[in-house]
């Protein structure tokens, strides 16, 4: 797959960075220095690239939106059409101090976010895990048991191709069902934010669901 990466920050460089060692073509973009973007594409050592976001989007596959709440408007104007664009969403709708969710119980960021670009197919992923587990599970990702990552979207094809980018990475692909989903997706997030980085902290956190069955 071509994937955009639109904000190379925490999640961005590090997913993208993943995706360019499992063998997909990554192009970063939308940092405030090209100077990172372009080390960040030497050192994945794959098939990767520094690009503006509007190169990041130019016959992706894919496209992972990575950034603060506040910037996603200014980064979609920078993309240009995204129509049809596959838009993996993990950027949660975050006040300015990330301490509370600006949107939340009748919608979601990942909700506005298709509301802003109605022509793209919004799929949100990876907004449930910590950025610091990412290369953990990436290095586990041939053992048996992989951490859960749920996802959710309205569009079946997007959604298979998420699922594939989760894949890749090392999770088990839990499909919580329609984008609306995102209304319990995005607050969960922030419980596991809570767990990662409250007191002492263990932000090398992921989570797996699990069944329990009665034999009778
Ligand atoms: N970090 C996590 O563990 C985590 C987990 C789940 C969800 N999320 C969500 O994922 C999204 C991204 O989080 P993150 O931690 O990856 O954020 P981040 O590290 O702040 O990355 C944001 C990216 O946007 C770039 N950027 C910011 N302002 C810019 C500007 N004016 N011009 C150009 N580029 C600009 C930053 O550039 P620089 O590289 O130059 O700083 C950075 O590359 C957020 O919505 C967050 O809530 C994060």
């Amino acid at each position: 797959m071509r994937i955009g990466i639109l904000g190379s920050g925490l999640m961005g460089a590090k997913l993208g960075t993943i995706w360019a060692r499992a063998g997909h073509e990554v192009v970063f973009s939308y940092a405030r220095s090209e100077h990172k973007l372009k080390r960040l594409a030497r050192e994945t050592k794959g098939k990767a690239q520094a690009g503006t976001p509007l190169e990041a989007a130019w016959q992706a596959d894919a496209l992972l939106l990575a950034v603060h709440w506040s910037r996603v408007d200014d980064v979609l104007k920078q993309a240009g059409d995204v129509s049809g664009k596959v838009i993996v969403n993990c950027s949660l709708p975050m006040n300015a101090d990330n301490t509370d969710l600006v949107i939340a119980h009748t919608s979601s960021g990942a909700e506005e976010l298709a509301k802003k670009v109605p022509k793209a197919r919004v799929v949100s992923a990876f907004n449930t895990i910590p950025s610091e587990v990412l290369f953990g599970v990436f290095e586990a990702r041939r053992r048996a048991s992989r951490p859960s990552l749920v996802y959710c979207g309205d569009d079946a094809s997007s959604k298979k191709t998420a699922a594939q980018l989760i894949r890749d990475v090392g999770f088990d692909r839990l499909d919580a069902g329609p984008l609306r989903i995102a209304r319990y997706t995005e607050p969960f997030a922030l419980l596991v934010a809570q767990l990662a980085y409250a007191g002492d902290g263990r932000p090398e956190l992921a989570y797996r669901f699990e069944q329990f069955r009665t034999k009778g």
